[in-house]
């Protein structure tokens, strides 16, 4: 069991990264669509150099790096217009300072990311949640973030999305998570884990089981590691030999580091709920049905979800997959919340270098929370 005290981060960094050059040949890259094809045969290198060591620096800068995932928007340090901030940064880098600041106030692509970032915030203040958004500020977590400041508030687009789809839950099922001794969670393609961040402060006694490709993993185990130091953790090395990883087992860790090839290992009754974000709908359908037909899928009480309505739409084909909403087994479960995703409403494209263009989304997200019909089973 990995625990805070027993050895340093990176230590335990370096554990992982070792285990998970031994798991490289589980995954038939061939069942991959080609984006993550090319991400999980590219990306690692960025995070490990040849011989398997860490390579630090980029780890504590993976999200301004955009290793793996990016957040979107903004992507400078000057997105916030604040002149203390950049005054310092004047100070001690005059010539890029400037430079910088010049771009935030002429370039299209920029001041279409502000309009993004504020018509986000709007959506996040209609609907109650400031107050969440205040307590989560982004620029203290790892990864050495982009973060957008906007009236008190520090977020960038994926950050909004996680805080929003927390305060979601916490208005519908809050209450029933905190009132239970343990409530244990799997999200699948989990990515570095910010959903993870915001439930676990928010329900401290909750486990989280995160699932992914294992470098996605080392950098959920950086950034979640760094954030809660004294969490216990199972990677790999804790359940090598279990066939079966039940509720007893998972609900003794804050957090499993679940690769993709172990998921199936996940026993019904393993966790409460499944979540998933934004990836799901990415998938080809051979990984779709083998996380939506899985013991521990048809197990759990809670579904929640949000992912695109359709996610090759005809006139832009996103990804190789011809999945849509019609595919989840919503059926399964009564509802509890669905909507659009307000979050995000349009995107920003550069239109020439003064001025940029809103985009609507042709295939928008829906957001789904149910509850898994005549739960529990007789
Ligand atoms: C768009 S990202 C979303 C990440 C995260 N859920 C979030 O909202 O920030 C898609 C995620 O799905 C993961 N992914 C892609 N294919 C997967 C698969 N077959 N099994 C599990 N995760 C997968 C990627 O590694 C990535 O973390």
């Amino acid at each position: 069991m990995n625990t805070g005290g027993q050895s340093s981060l990176e230590e335990r960094l370096r554990d992982l990264a070792a285990l998970n050059q031994k798991l490289a040949d589980t995954l038939n890259l061939d069942t991959l669509d080609s984006k993550w094809r090319n991400l999980v045969q590219n990306e690692p290198q960025k995070l490990l150099d040849k011989d398997g060591r860490l390579n630090w620096g980029n780890l504590q800068n993976f999200r301004r790096l955009s290793i793996f995932l990016s957040d979107m928007a903004p992507s400078s340090d000057f997105s916030h217009l604040d002149i203390r901030r950049w005054a310092r940064a004047f100070a001690e880098q005059p010539g890029r300072s400037v430079g910088e600041l010049a771009r935030e106030l002429l370039s299209g692509a920029r001041r279409g990311q502000r309009d993004m970032l504020r018509a986000i915030w709007r959506v996040i203040d209609r609907d109650g949640m400031t107050d969440l958004m205040r307590k989560y500020p982004v620029g203290a977590t790892p990864g050495n973030p982009y973060a957008f400041r906007y009236k008190d508030c520090e977020f960038n687009v994926r950050w909004a999305r996680h805080v929003y789809l927390n305060g979601l839950l916490n208005r519908h099922i809050g209450r029933d998570i905190d009132s239970r001794d343990s409530f244990a969670y799997a999200d699948i393609g989990c990515g570095y884990g910010p959903f993870s961040y915001v439930f676990k402060n928010e329900h401290p006694r909750a486990t989280g089981v995160l699932v992914d490709f294992p470098e996605q993993l080392l950098l959920a185990y950086f950034f979640l590691g760094s954030i809660f130091p004294d969490a216990k953790f199972a990677t790999p090395d804790d359940y090598g030999n279990l066939s079966s990883l039940d509720s007893a087992f998972v609900r003794k860790f804050d957090f499993v580091l679940l690769p993709v090839t172990h998921y199936e290992r996940l026993a019904s009754g393993s966790v409460d709920m499944v979540a998933n974000f934004f990836s799901l709908g990415e998938m080809p359908r051979f990984w779709f049905d083998y996380y939506l037909t899985s013991p521990a899928f048809k197990g759990a009480e809670y579904f929640f979800t949000s992912n695109r309505i359709e996610s090759a739409p005809r006139l832009e084909p996103t990804y190789d997959t011809d999945l849509t909403i019609l595919d989840y087994p919503l059926e399964e479960f009564d509802k509890i919340l669905f909507e659009v995703l307000p979050i995000y409403p349009f995107y920003t494209r550069r239109k020439n270098f003064f001025f940029h263009e809103r985009i609507t989304f042709s295939a928008p997200n829906f957001d789904f929370l149910g509850r898994r019909k005549g739960f529990p089973a007789p």
